[in-house]
């Protein structure tokens, strides 16, 4: 909101090509004061052109609201990632953000794609965890990710730790699929692959 250039607030990680540019709880109040602004659905867009080409990959992790912030990176980002929980209400709200996808697309961003529907918190033991996976597989079909991130007790812990999963353990179930997940992500940018909605 203060036009800081984002090569300023770029931080080195732990992991070699990995940068982060860490958020706060006060960019709650960026929501707010985000309404006043001009063309406030394209701030994010704008600012990013400054480091789009410095890298390969930028990651933008949203809240779980529909509010400023989150139109923010629809508008700014190419694709999609839509992480989904196998719980009893994903199929609803999979179907409702897929909605929203094609509402942001005819009013601001022609292409941003899906580039995927991950199955997040799997538990093979569980037949609703099976249910859940079979029917989006049914629904959306190759629109999901064919790599599924089970429930794992590393991944929860790696935060306490301050560290990425790959840094904390990077042998364990959790750690494995990301990497699965991170190939799948490749493999479509380098066909090309823009899913439509
Ligand atoms: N596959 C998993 N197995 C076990 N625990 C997990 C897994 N994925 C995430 N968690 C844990 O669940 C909690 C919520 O995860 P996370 O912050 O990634 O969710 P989120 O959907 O981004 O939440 P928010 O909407 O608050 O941003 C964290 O404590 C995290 O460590
Ligand atoms: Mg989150």
């Amino acid at each position: 909101m203060q036009n800081v250039p984002l090569k300023e607030v770029v931080l080195n990680t732990g992991v070699e090509g990995l940068h982060l540019i860490p958020s706060e709880k006060n960019l709650v109040g960026a929501s707010v004061e985000l309404v006043e602004v001009p063309e406030r659905e394209q701030v994010l867009r704008r600012k990013m052109t400054e480091i789009r080409n410095e890298f390969n990959f930028i990651l933008l992790d949203c809240p779980p609201s529909l509010d400023l912030l989150t139109l923010n990176a629809l508008v700014a980002a190419d694709s999609v990632i839509v992480p989904v929980q196998c719980e009893y209400f994903a199929l609803e709200g999979v179907s409702e953000l897929l909605d929203t996808l094609i509402r942001v697309r005819r009013s601001h961003n022609a292409k941003l794609a899906v580039e995927g529907i991950l199955l997040t918190m799997y538990d093979d033991r569980t037949n609703l965890s099976r249910q859940v996976r079979d029917d989006l597989r049914d629904l959306f079909g190759d629109q999901v990710f064919s790599t599924v991130i089970p429930r794992n007790v590393r991944l929860a812990e790696a935060p306490s730790f301050g560290k990425p999963i790959f840094l904390y353990d990077p042998e364990c179930k959790g750690a494995t699929s990301y990497l699965d997940l991170a190939k799948e992500v490749i493999q479509h940018d380098q066909k090309g692959v823009g899913a439509g909605p």
